[in-house]
């Protein structure tokens, strides 16, 4: 992506959330600029159209927020859209659920017609809303629920999607290394920040998210990895799993 056009979809997913205040403007400006994975998700096309995407653990709706403007960008075609990536996807409906009440409030007041966010525990999800939905997208999330409330959610959505959905998750590799290490450290200040000093992190190591995703009964590939691509200090992977095996298709890049 250019810069000029990376700036732009920055200022423009940021400026949703003026009417939310100061804080939130500032936390998307900074987030959507400095975070690969935003850019990564338009590059690797990982989201298909949808007619609804649910966004598990939504914080105040950033990806939301960056759908619309990159479709928007995309159709209007006031800068070049990089020629080797794939359109942004078209979503109908964005649904939003996070436990943050802040988080949802901010979101509430932010997002454009076609998002809606709610209050609630992805923990406790059954399969009811799933089965609506296309795509599921859980970004850094899953460390923060127990083992088998993990467990219990992976196999929800696997249970509750149509055969044609596609789960998007990022995981921090919970192997011993520097840049684990990072991720670790931050989602210990993240949590502090929000007024759980004392919250316990379960990371895996990605290979373990893989089986994990693997008995389930996915079929999952890897779209990107910042342990390999150095696109950040984190050890964060992006992986795509989906209920049908098409082609037993090896882990791509
Ligand atoms: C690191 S933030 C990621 C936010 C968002 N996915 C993003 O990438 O910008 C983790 C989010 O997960 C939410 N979360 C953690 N446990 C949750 C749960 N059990 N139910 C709903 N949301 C949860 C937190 O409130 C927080 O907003």
């Amino acid at each position: 992506m250019t810069a000029t056009l990376q700036r732009r979809l920055v200022d423009e997913a940021a400026a949703l959330f003026r009417p939310a205040g100061h804080f939130a403007w500032r936390f998307a400006r900074g987030k959507l600029a400095q975070d690969p994975l935003f850019a990564t998700l338009l590059r690797t096309g990982a989201i298909p159209d949808a007619s609804c995407l649910v966004d598990l653990g939504c914080g105040q709706g950033l990806l939301a927020a960056w759908i619309h403007v990159a479709r928007r960008a995309w159709t209007e075609k006031p800068d070049p859209w990089p020629t080797e990536w794939p359109a942004p996807p078209k979503v109908g409906t964005y649904l939003g659920i996070d436990q943050s009440r802040h988080d949802i409030a901010r979101a509430q007041r932010a997002l454009p017609a076609f998002a809606r966010s709610f209050r609630g525990d992805v923990g406790t999800l059954g399969t009811t809303l799933l089965d609506r939905c296309d795509v599921t997208t859980l970004f850094d999330v899953l460390q923060y629920l127990d083992p088998a409330v993990q467990e219990k959610l992976l196999a929800a959505v696997h249970a509750g999607q149509p055969p044609w959905g596609v789960l998007l998750l990022r995981v921090g590799d919970g192997a011993s290394s520097m840049a684990s290490r990072r991720v670790n450290a931050v989602d210990l200040v993240v949590c502090a920040v929000r007024g759980h000093p004392r919250l316990r992190l379960h990371h895996r190591p990605v290979e373990q998210w893989i089986a994990l995703l693997g008995r389930i009964g996915f079929t999952v590939e890897i779209l990107d990895d910042e342990r390999e691509t150095g696109s950040s200090k984190f050890a964060n992977v992006l992986l795509r799993a989906s209920r049908i095996d098409a082609e037993a298709t090896p882990a791509v890049r």
